[in-house]
């Protein structure tokens, strides 16, 4: 599915309705240039799923975050300043690839083996010519029945 936000609170809205959609066991991969906004898309989906605004993140964080939300456990993931994949691997981000976990991953891309191919891949662009404008792409469907 393809949305254009002109603007943050766009994109706040579209990651509002996508956390609709997710169940525990999904993995929502996140791709696209440093800054363009999956951090912003990240906490609007976790607040959507009931975390609270106190637990979230500033805008550096470790690489692996655990979050209590209201019916699953949410770990935020950025797995920029990783080597490859085997690294990665290493961290056991795996064992949150199941329920209770709703995993997101910034910058999935770094280590593409490690997903599965029921991973939801979502694609943030910058459009030509708009400063705030992003087109966001989201492949692959969720769990739920
Ligand atoms: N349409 C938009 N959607 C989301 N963020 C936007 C938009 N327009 C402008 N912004 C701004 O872009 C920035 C996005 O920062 P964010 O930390 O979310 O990026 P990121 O993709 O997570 O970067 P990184 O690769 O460093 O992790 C914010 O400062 C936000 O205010
Ligand atoms: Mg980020």
């Amino acid at each position: 599915m393809n949305f254009l936000s002109r603007n943050e609170t766009d994109t706040i809205g579209i990651a509002n309705d996508f956390a609709a959609s997710l169940q525990a066991g999904d993995v929502v991969a996140l791709s696209g240039e440093l800054g363009v906004g999956k951090s912003v898309f990240c906490r609007a989906l976790m607040r959507s799923l009931g975390v609270q605004d106190e637990a979230l993140p500033s805008p550096t964080f470790a690489i692996i975050q655990e979050y209590d939300g209201a019916i699953c456990k949410l770990a935020h993931m950025d797995w920029y300043r990783l080597e490859d994949a085997d690294e990665i691997e290493m961290l056991g981000v795996r064992d949150y690839f199941q329920p209770p976990w709703i995993c997101l991953i910034e910058w999935a891309e770094r280590a593409d083996r490690l997903l599965s191919d029921r991973v939801i891949h979502v694609e943030i662009r910058c459009v030509e010519h708009d400063l705030d404008a992003r087109a966001i792409n989201i492949m692959g469907s969720t769990s739920r029945p």
